[in-house]
């Protein structure tokens, strides 16, 4: 068994139980990387200002990256006896280079370790994060640019409202998960703090120089308060609560989906390599990936009141309760880029089905509130029309006919202001047409809209 780091007060060994109880190496070892990026860095501080000589600096470098090589080709020998990442890889680094790598620890304690290893994970997730949701971005700007013109009903309250395109409709989920964006870049700014230098709680009696580790790893600042740094978990809720606001967005979208895939609705298909079938039922073929991202929303909103509640009662500074915020945060984090793969993939691949969405436009009077504008317009109080064409629509449902499709000498029966150009406003097209400002469903706005679009998010990948 391997020696404990930190056995020397102790009289008997661990309890078994406890041992494998308190140990995280089965989930820290997602830090490996970051552990020894930040060790590396470390030690080169420590040289810098005169504590190790470079000649020991030189062993610890190669011992340190002769360990990741070993990690990242799955060789390297995790021992639970050693608790967590941290100890496993400094105790690895002593077998290997003898003495030298027991000068390593100084001036530094687990306790900024970890935290700035979650923090240099976290960074680089979430610029990984950053590049799948505008890969995504840009996908929807394809279909919607495909669709401007193509006609579908609104809805409200699962109800057709008015016509949209459905260019526009894309254009709104490409909003949505542009402010995803933007609440991740804001989060990545607090997550990029060293708090390394804290070192236990109180500081360090060595003399240390946080600004140029800070420089080594490509931290913006560092931490101002060494208890705040070791404890607080703060920025990743933040990362989770704005990973659990995508999550909801995501989950929006994939109920569409999986609405408009059926053939209830009949709006879409989604290629089969998207979907799955039955092993019972030949004829299925069922919209999984969606109905999964959907599902998976559940996790990651579980893993933000997990953290929330990890945090809630702690004193100042470090407590071992901390070492739960990592199977959650890792779990969202893989959660995320699983599902922003997932749908970088299909958003594209969607094969709209023009004809059933102006099928579905057609029916539900979806014009009703261009005829109420209309009477408007020729001077009717907006009260007053809503109140003429509900009478219309009436007569509609009990004909079975759209309003489009009722006589000139019917309308005016309601309202004698009614004349012949009424049927030009009564057209799908004619109403899209219409609410031609910014933010509508103009196929000419929509078609600014995603110019706009296009030109931010190619600054964006120049960053
Ligand atoms: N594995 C621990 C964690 O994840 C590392 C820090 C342990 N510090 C300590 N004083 N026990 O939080």
């Amino acid at each position: 068994m391997a020696k404990k780091l930190w056995d020397g007060r102790f009289t008997e060994a661990t309890d078994a139980f406890v041992e494998a109880f308190t140990a995280s190496i089965e989930f820290d070892q997602v830090l490996a990387p970051y552990d020894i990026q930040g060790s590396i860095a470390h030690a080169s501080m420590l040289e810098k200002v005169g504590i190790i000589s470079s000649n020991e600096l030189g062993l610890i470098n190669a011992g340190l990256e002769e360990i990741d090589r070993e990690i990242a080709a799955g060789t390297f020998p995790w021992s639970i006896s050693l608790e967590d990442v941290h100890m496993n890889i400094e105790s690895a680094l002593t077998d290997r280079i003898g003495n030298v790598g027991k000068t390593l620890h100084t001036g530094r304690s687990r306790n900024d370790q970890v935290a700035t290893d979650i923090r240099l994970y976290l960074r680089a997730q979430i610029d990984a994060i950053l590049e799948k949701i505008v890969r995504l971005q840009s996908g929807i700007l394809d279909l919607a640019e495909a669709h401007t013109q193509t006609i579908m009903p609104g809805l409200t309250h699962l109800q057709v409202a008015q016509p949209i395109v459905f260019g526009h409709h894309l254009m709104a989920w490409f909003e949505m998960i542009d402010r995803d964006y933007q609440r991740l870049v804001d989060c990545r700014r607090r997550v990029n703090v060293m708090p390394l230098g804290s070192a236990a709680l109180a500081g360090t009696s060595f003399p240390i120089d946080r600004q140029h580790t800070a420089r080594l790893l490509g931290f913006d600042q560092i931490s101002a308060n060494s208890l705040d740094a070791v404890s607080d978990r703060d920025f990743a809720i933040e990362f989770s609560a704005a990973a659990s606001i995508l999550m909801m967005h995501l989950s929006r979208w994939s109920e569409e989906l999986v609405l408009w895939a059926s053939p209830r609705f009949g709006y879409i298909d989604l290629p089969d390599r998207f979907c799955t079938g039955s092993s019972i039922m030949p004829q299925k073929k069922n919209p999984d990936v969606p109905e999964l991202v959907r599902g998976k929303s559940g996790r990651v909103f579980g893993a933000l009141m997990t953290l929330l509640t990890i945090m809630k009662s702690q004193p100042l500074a470090y407590n071992k309760d901390n070492q739960e915020d990592k199977e959650p945060l890792f779990d969202t984090v893989n959660t995320l880029l699983n599902c922003l793969t997932a749908f970088a993939d299909m958003i594209p691949a969607i094969v709209p089905i023009k004809a059933e969405m102006e099928n579905a436009a057609l029916q539900g009077y979806a014009t009703a509130t261009d005829l109420a504008d209309y009477l408007v317009v020729k001077g009717t109080p907006f009260r007053d029309a809503h109140d003429v064409v509900g009478r219309l629509v009436n007569l509609g449902i009990r004909k079975g006919q759209d309003l489009a499709a009722l006589s000139l000498a019917e309308m005016q029966a309601e309202s004698d202001i009614i004349e012949a150009d009424v049927f030009a406003v009564l057209t799908l097209q004619g109403s899209v047409d219409a609410r031609n400002h910014p933010g509508g469903t103009a196929p000419a706005q929509v078609e600014i809209a995603i110019r706009e679009a296009r030109l931010s998010l190619s600054t964006r990948i120049m960053d």
